[in-house]
């Protein structure tokens, strides 16, 4: 079984962990191997270049970049490598994280960020897409991630059983 990481979470503050913890936890849940670092686009850049200029090398094949305020974390990292960048928007401490939002989803021509939604939501969706596309070429992973939307499944469905005597 592959043990070296597979995707790379960047944060831009350690202020970022209490919400992509969740992502961290996802990947933990579907077995996913990851690392997770604080590398900021403007009070660290270098090494947010480094660390997205070495991924391919390193085998990571994916990277998660979440960054709040005005910070363009995504598009730097997506700037520096040609794997996916999954850029998830921080909730911050203004706007409730439409800033962060419009500066990663609005990436001009030519450097895709796939964008998720702002906050918890859109950290656990960037681990289960990141669990999405690497189940195009691992059978392991595919298999626990049919099986962890398979178990949602019927947990909604008993949950409608619940509200409904
Ligand atoms: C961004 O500024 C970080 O990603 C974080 O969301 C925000 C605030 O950072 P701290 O001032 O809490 O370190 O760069």
């Amino acid at each position: 079984m592959t043990t070296s990481p597979l995707v790379g979470i960047l944060m831009g503050s350690k202020s970022d962990w209490e919400t992509m913890q969740h992502t961290a936890l996802t990947l933990k849940e579907l077995d996913v191997p990851f690392e997770a670092h604080v590398a900021s686009a403007h009070r660290t850049p270098q090494k947010v270049v480094e660390f997205c200029e070495g991924a391919e090398g390193r085998g990571i094949k994916v990277i998660i970049a979440a960054a709040g305020g005005a910070a363009h974390l995504a598009g730097v990292c997506a700037s520096k490598t040609h794997l996916p960048v999954l850029g998830v928007p921080m909730k911050g401490w203004a706007t409730a994280g439409l800033d962060a939002l419009l500066s990663t989803v609005q990436m001009p021509t030519g450097i895709p960020v796939g964008t998720l939604a702002i906050g918890k939501a859109g950290a656990i969706n960037a681990a289960l897409l990141a669990a999405s596309i690497l189940s195009l070429s691992d059978a392991n992973i595919r298999e626990r991630y049919l099986a962890f939307r398979k178990a949602q499944t019927e947990k909604a469905l008993k949950d409608d059983d619940l509200v409904m005597p």
